[in-house]
């Protein structure tokens, strides 16, 4: 029997709302982003998937609630939680699982109802005795009133020995433009701070010169491996506001560090060594991205962190235990995610007044970055500034609960914008919340939306033959996120602020993603066999739908992809293309990537008879086209038989090379 999804999309629209979600992900789905993860797929988009498997076609419409109730869906691969996010608003019961603990805290912590007052009573607590352990190494003494104030963050410069003399090399000189036009920079000689076209009165200077990156060329700097990598940056400015000001005329100060401020810094780092930290449980693990960190003399997560930044982590594991578990998984997360703003390789991009938010976060580019320019932020800092706690607590966990009671649509089309504003409508009815159960016997029809999550790897999924009705996932894009690799950087510190909360030992090479070109061996064809093989065994073959999103460039992913969904006995149903990726995305900006997915449906081969031609040619230059084109050809691949794995790529090679 069919299902609306076979034979009907709305394509257009998909687009017209993903093209607007791409750019702001987290504000159509605040309560999806409590922590960071990689390569979130549009809320929208999987609505709109999921809305095709409603079989009553009067809940099908995109703006309807509900339509699945007493259905289960699992997302064997879940990542930030996407597809369980919308299936619950829809009524069904949800199953999420992922080899990576942060995923299935995430999940837990988001789609749990909670008491939004109690919480909020919580983080007041946590913070306000955080603060007092922490902000005393984040004063200063406002340069205008002289008055005690907090340090919103500071920026330093990187030692670096260049043709043989000591320097400091930094993004810029030019910290400021203001609207105005009028400038503040730093003198490269003393390093003062100096307002617009004021010139420093200094002649000599014992401190190591100032130089700007472009004025140098990496051949020419060395970099100091000897030295940990927190203690490779020199602060040069402390960014403040005057406590003296009405708030708004808190304007930024920019101030050079004094003798109080380098000795607040002294003794943090004084403090460092006898914090409990032992450096073996923060060894760096080998790893794709990860192996960006040991040329750089880099072996230890700690090394990564100022001593003020060790204090904060300190402070709030020692915090922690004193509250319940619910409060405490979503503190804790708070803490973990917090890091991607709270760590020396953030970089300053508060450069143009008209930027907002001055942190270059950590994970910017998919990958590690290490700026020439630092920025240590205060994460106790009393305003929601950028990569403040009070600034995450307000964005991911309040904005994301309030949100999840009374989830709301962007309203497409000739009522999109009423007054200017961007007209989003509430989903009355819909809860983007559920009760946790502990199996799936327990998501009967008749009960209220439930979730069940699973740590571990999907080639062995803890559930019963034939208990889904639809698989809804998107596997790793081959070689495109290293997510185990790169959530080392969390995860070292979530093992000691939720030591309960997950199993912390895992087998990370259980990642399904392709190790690009480290010297191990590629399992990702091996695994992808292992999860769909699983995927097959536990989809109810009445109307059951295998659904996922992918795209990539790279003939293996597709080879890969082939092999993996013949060996578990799926063909392709149909599928379709949609909008996925915001253009203007750093870490895909200048490269030749794609920016749409491939939205592909399969049911078990023996149901399936649709029958593929094989594509004249794919289409290499329009992104859209290519991905639809490599939909057909998978479909067409399903169906030859006797093709062995190598001939599988070789075919794929041919096609993916215009051949
Ligand atoms: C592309 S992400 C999913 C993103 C998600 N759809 C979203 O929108 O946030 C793929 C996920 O697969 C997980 N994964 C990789 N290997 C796995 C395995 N063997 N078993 C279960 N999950 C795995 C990764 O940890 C990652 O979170």
């Amino acid at each position: 029997m069919t299902i609306p999804l076979d034979t009907d999309f709305d394509t257009d629209f998909a687009n017209q709302i993903a093209q607007l979600e791409a750019y702001n992900k987290h504000h159509y789905r605040p309560n999806s982003y409590l922590h960071k993860w990689w390569a979130r797929r549009c809320g929208s988009t999987f609505r709109l998937i999921l809305k095709q498997l409603v079989a009553d076609e009067a809940q099908r419409d995109y703006y309807t609630p509900g339509g699945l109730a007493g259905k289960i869906i699992l997302d064997p691969m879940m990542g930030g939680g996407t597809t369980l996010h919308e299936a619950i608003r829809l009524g069904a019961h949800v199953i999420g699982a992922d080899l990576e603990p942060i995923p299935v805290l995430q999940a837990r912590a988001t789609l749990t109802k909670v008491d939004l007052a109690e919480l909020e009573r919580a983080y007041k607590r946590f913070y306000t005795e955080l603060r007092k352990a922490v902000s005393p190494y984040f004063q200063t003494i406002c340069p205008e009133s002289g008055l005690a104030t907090a340090v919103n963050y500071t920026l330093y410069g990187v030692r670096r020995i260049c043709n043989g003399r000591d320097v400091i090399v930094v993004d810029s000189l030019v910290l400021r433009v203001e609207t105005d036009g009028s400038t503040i920079r730093l003198c490269p000689r003393c390093h003062a701070v100096l307002w617009d076209t004021a010139v420093c009165p200094c002649d000599v200077s014992d401190k190591p010169p100032l130089l700007e990156k472009s004025a140098i060329s990496s051949e020419d700097e060395v970099n100091d491996l000897e030295r940990p990598f927190y203690q490779r940056y020199v602060p040069l400015v402390l960014v403040t506001r005057c406590p003296g000001r009405a708030d708004t005329a808190k304007r930024l100060l920019f101030k050079t560090p004094d003798a109080h401020d380098l000795a607040l810094l002294a003794e943090a780092d004084a403090l460092r060594s006898s914090l409990p930290f032992a450096p073996a449980d923060f060894a760096i693990e080998p790893g794709r991205k990860s192996r960006q960190l040991t040329p750089r003399g880099i072996h230890n997560y700690l090394d990564l962190f100022s001593s003020r930044q060790l204090l904060y982590l300190h402070h709030a594991i020692q915090l922690l235990p004193q509250f319940d578990e619910k409060i405490r998984l979503n503190l804790g997360l708070l803490v973990s995610t917090s890091l991607e703003f709270n760590a020396m390789l953030c970089g300053y991009k508060g450069k143009n007044r008209r930027r907002a938010g001055a942190i270059r976060h950590t994970f910017s580019h998919h990958a590690y970055s290490f700026p020439y320019t630092a920025l240590e932020n205060n994460p106790v800092y009393p305003r929601q500034a950028s990569g403040t706690l009070a600034k995450l607590f307000q964005s991911r966990i309040r904005n994301g609960r309030l949100w999840a009671q009374k989830p709301r649509e962007r309203v497409i089309g000739k009522r999109s914008t009423v007054n200017g504003k961007q007209y989003f409508v509430e989903i009355v009815g819909e809860r983007d919340s559920g009760v946790e159960v502990r199996s799936v016997a327990e998501m009967t029809p008749d009960r209220e939306p439930s979730f069940l999550l699973l740590q571990g790897s999907s080639t062995q999924l803890d559930l019963p033959d034939r208990s889904v009705d639809f698989i809804v996932t998107d596997p790793p894009y081959f070689d495109s996120v290293q997510y185990s690799d790169l959530a080392a950087f969390f995860r070292v510190w979530l093992r000691h602020l939720l030591p309960e909360a997950a199993q912390w030992a895992y087998d990370t090479q259980e990642s399904a993603v392709d190790p690009h070109q480290l010297d191990s061996e590629s399992r990702y064809t091996e695994l992808m066999s292992g999860i769909f093989a699983e995927c097959k065994r536990v989809l109810r073959e009445e109307n059951g739908r295998f659904i996922f999103t992918f795209h990539h460039w790279n003939p293996k992913g597709w080879a890969a992809l082939t092999v993996a969904l013949r060996q578990a006995g799926f063909a392709l149903v149909t599928r379709y293309v949609v909008h996925s990726e915001n253009p203007i995305s750093v870490h895909i900006t200048g490269m030749k990537a794609l920016l749409h997915d491939a939205i592909l449906v399969f049911a078990p081969a023996e149901s399936v008879n649709v029958v593929w031609e094989r594509p004249s040619h794919i289409n290499l230059t329009d992104s859209e086209r290519f991905c639809y084109d490599c939909g057909t050809f998978l479909g067409w691949m399903l169906q030859q038989d006797g093709v062995g794995e190598t001939a599988v790529l070789d075919l794929w090679q041919a096609a993916l090379d215009g051949e």
